[in-house]
């Protein structure tokens, strides 16, 4: 419907806000403790602009770009997060809105859907893995999601177990029953048009994680009990992480690197890729923005390994600044999701077609015929926004 189209993911956001249930909005909201990180992600893109030309500028703008052997139509990605109870379709709308717009997708250990089935989706998607239980479960799912045919996977390990946000935690239900049904009813009850989504499909928004086990089908536990699993798992060592990448044996993301010295240490472990990022603010709060530590990590090992993005996308001249900074891609997290609680699968869409249009413009405003051609010299920088985490160098410049 035209109606649902939106012009700026704030909008979406705003949609968003307005169609879910409080607790489900708040759950994506996400951020933790002061949401100091949470804010610096976003802001830090306001301390980059640019100089634009008034003539010459390019006819055409070459958008396409690769990342761990799958090509993109532009470079973006869809960043994994357990989406859950935002709409019925979750992920495989996701996918489905990814694939339409030649975009690969990352899919969370904790999404809703089964990696078979979002892959049937979207072929071009990376199973994404947190360090969880012992290895040879997590030989399992790795195994499942190879003969599932997932392109590569990406490894999270930035989580610290904060909690506590000063703005308040959703209370979301260990399963949807009718006595958490009853429980929520009076939020839900609010959001006709959500409920309306859930109750078309007949079944209740399912709070289970399917793609925790070894096998499909095989009865899931709920997003709590994987939680408090991977609370019991102490963190990975450095060989842990080679020793996944070695037993995947193809495309290999780190997710979370916000240091120079990690990222060296992924080159070694023999990544293909890590993507700079702070989990979107919801991981240690205080963690500068991830686009303050990209510059610092992209000259260090961006000849060695693919060097992606996420943290604070929400237009496209934000991937134009990324990619100037030295990122092959980005991953988007919220804004995704807000154009699924917006509008499912076409709301998915509307987001990538303004990223689209966004780093368009922001080429054509820059006279620069592709986003290969980007370099730090095209951005206007302020004074003091670069963070080089992990060197011996000045933390800032
Ligand atoms: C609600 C929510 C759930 C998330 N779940 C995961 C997850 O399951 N795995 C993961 O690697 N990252 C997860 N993330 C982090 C995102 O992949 C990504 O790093 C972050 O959202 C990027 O920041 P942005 O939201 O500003 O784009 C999650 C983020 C949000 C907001």
């Amino acid at each position: 419907m035209a109606g649902d189209w939106f012009e700026t993911v704030t909008e979406a956001q705003r949609r968003a806000k307005k169609r879910l249930p409080k607790s489900v909005y708040m759950a994506l909201f996400a951020g933790s403790e002061k949401g100091v990180t949470l804010e610096d992600n976003m802001a830090a893109f306001s301390e980059l602009g640019f100089a634009p030309h008034v003539a010459g500028l390019p006819k055409e703008r070459e958008m396409a770009t690769e990342v761990m052997g799958q090509p993109l139509s532009m470079p973006v990605m869809i960043s994994p997060t357990g989406v859950q109870a935002v709409h019925p379709d979750g992920e495989v709308a996701v996918a489905r809105a990814a694939a339409a717009r030649g975009v690969a997708m990352g899919l969370s250990s904790f999404a809703s859907k089964p990696v078979e089935e979002v892959i049937q989706a979207n072929p071009q998607t990376f199973f994404q893995s947190y360090w969880i239980g012992d290895r040879a479960g997590m030989e399992k799912r790795l195994e499942r999601a190879k003969e599932a045919g997932a392109a590569g996977v990406i490894l999270t390990t930035d989580w610290s177990f904060a909690y506590g946000r000063d703005w308040g935690s959703p209370d979301i239900p260990d399963q949807m029953n009718l006595k958490t049904m009853l429980k929520f009813a009076p939020e839900v009850l609010r959001r006709p048009k959500w409920l309306l989504e859930f109750a078309k499909t007949g079944q209740p928004p399912d709070l289970s994680v399917p793609n925790m086990t070894a096998h499909a089908g095989e009865p899931a536990p709920t997003f709590f009990q994987a939680y408090g699993e991977w609370m019991q798992t102490g963190s990975p060592s450095w060989d842990d992480v080679r020793w996944m990448r070695e037993q995947w044996g193809g495309p290999f993301m780190l997710k979370g690197v916000m240091r120079v010295d990690d990222a060296e240490r992924a080159v070694d472990a023999g990544v293909t890729a890590i993507s700079v990022s702070n989990h979107g603010g919801n991981n240690l709060d205080g963690t500068p923005a991830a686009i303050r530590a990209l510059p610092a990590i992209a000259e260090a090992v961006g000849d060695q390994i693919e060097v992606v993005f996420d943290g604070g996308i929400r237009r496209g001249s934000d991937v134009v600044k990324a990619v100037a900074l030295g990122a092959r891609a980005v991953m988007i997290g919220r804004a995704y999701l807000w154009g699924l609680a917006a509008n499912g699968q076409a709301g998915v869409e509307n987001v990538l077609d303004i990223l689209r249009a966004g780093v368009d413009s922001a080429l054509l405003g820059m006279g620069r015929s592709s986003i290969h051609d980007l370099t730090p010299n095209d951005l206007v920088i302020q004074p003091g926004f670069e963070r080089r985490l992990g060197t011996d160098s000045a933390t800032i410049r």
